[in-house]
């Protein structure tokens, strides 16, 4: 028996060996092909670069994956309101999904999608319950992008979720979570200053987002192709129910990821500078969402700075609109509470 195999097994090793090779390479090719396309999202995108789904020639269908970035990516030419195919309008704005959660999930302190998946379900305090991934996912549908929600068993919501998973696999950082959400912020002792965050605006973010916080289209004709510069309010813009339309989430937004290619270890506005630019922002007009004042069925675990009532405590809708926020080393409340 033990000679038999000595004269077999060296045999086999050389036949082998080489074809074992041979298979790991190419397994190893494929693998590495599969992650391409969101391997290259890695890359920050460049705003108003030419790539669009409108000039791509696609050869061979989307893998889920691809066809959630490309979702993420180009919102609106997918899921926005003025694509042809009237049943795929569910967004009500031409935002991207991405001009949020930037270079397509994947910066770290602008709510990334790395290992989100992970993350629910959760508690979320504006629905009094347990979330799923798919629900928060439509969190965002109808308020960030002011439309309804996408269907649970739609090819586009498991895409995304397809996305958000491979986004979490290849990453260091599934053991230990760093910059999920925002930045946090050292809230000034103080009322927003509305004139401070004014001059703040026009010195450091009209030049992209417009005198009238309007943006830029990427197509003066097709609005359908997104954004260069996203609007910060008006009728095309996220609504009064948005995490973005609450002023410490904004100001922490903001300040970790604004001007554009700020870095989050070294941002360029001050704490009282992101607050003041955030509330002007937020004293803007944009689009309703009805049936708002039912959110946070428990009151007390309304955060503060959410701008709409009824609340809790005594505090005027003012207050907690621009502050003073009185509770404000309660800042737990204030994340993932979009
Ligand atoms: C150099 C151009 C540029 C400047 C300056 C700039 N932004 Fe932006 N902003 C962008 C781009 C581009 C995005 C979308 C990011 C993406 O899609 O990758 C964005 C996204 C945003 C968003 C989230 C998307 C939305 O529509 O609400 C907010 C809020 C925002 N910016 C606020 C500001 C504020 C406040 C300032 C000034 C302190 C500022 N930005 C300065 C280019 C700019
Ligand atoms: C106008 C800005 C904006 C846009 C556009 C936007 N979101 Fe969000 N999103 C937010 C904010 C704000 C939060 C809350 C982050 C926090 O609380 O830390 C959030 C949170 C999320 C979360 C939970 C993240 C976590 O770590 O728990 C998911 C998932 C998400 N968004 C998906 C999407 C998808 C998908 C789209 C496009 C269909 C989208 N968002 C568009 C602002 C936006």
């Amino acid at each position: 028996m033990q000679q038999k195999r000595d004269h077999w097994h060296p045999f086999r090793l050389k036949t082998v060996l080489p074809a074992g090779l041979l298979f790991a390479f190419v397994v190893a090719l494929l693998f590495f092909e599969h992650l391409r396309p969101h391997n290259s999202s890695q890359s920050p995108r460049i705003p108003g670069s030419l790539e669009s789904p409108a000039i791509r020639v696609v050869t061979t269908p989307d893998s889920l994956v691809q066809y959630g970035y490309k979702l993420l990516n180009y919102t609106a030419s997918f899921i926005g309101p003025n694509v042809s195919d009237t049943a795929m309008r569910f967004a009500g704005n031409n935002l991207a999904c991405v001009n949020c959660h930037l270079q397509s999930g994947r910066k770290l302190f602008s709510a990334p999608f790395i290992d989100v998946t992970h993350r629910y379900p959760k508690f979320m305090g504006r629905a009094n319950g347990l979330v799923t991934i798919e629900q928060r996912i439509n969190g965002c549908m109808q308020r960030s992008m002011n439309g309804k929600p996408l269907p649970v068993s739609s090819r586009e919501m498991k895409a995304i979720v397809a996305y958000f998973q491979s986004a979490s696999k290849d990453n260091q950082q599934i053991k230990t979570p760093t910059g999920t959400g925002f930045l946090s912020l050292n809230l000034p002792d103080r009322a927003a200053d509305l004139e401070h965050g004014n001059a703040v605006f026009k010195d450091k973010c009209v030049q992209c987002h417009g005198i009238n916080g309007s943006g830029l289209l990427r197509s003066a004709t097709d609005s359908s192709m997104g954004y260069i510069f996203p609007p910060l309010w008006g009728p095309d813009s996220f609504n009064q129910g948005a995490g973005m339309h609450r002023v410490i989430t904004a100001a922490r937004f903001i300040k970790g990821n604004m001007p554009f290619g700020t870095k989050y270890d070294h941002p360029q506005l001050t704490d009282a500078e992101a607050y003041d630019v955030a509330a002007y922002i937020n004293d803007q007009p944009r689009p309703d969402l009805p049936g708002k004042s039912h959110d946070y069925p428990d009151l007390t675990k309304k955060p503060i700075d959410c701008p709409y009532p009824p609340y809790a405590d005594t505090l005027s809708q003012q207050q907690h609109q621009f502050g003073p926020f009185v509770m404000k080393h309660n800042l737990s409340q204030a994340r993932h509470s979009d």
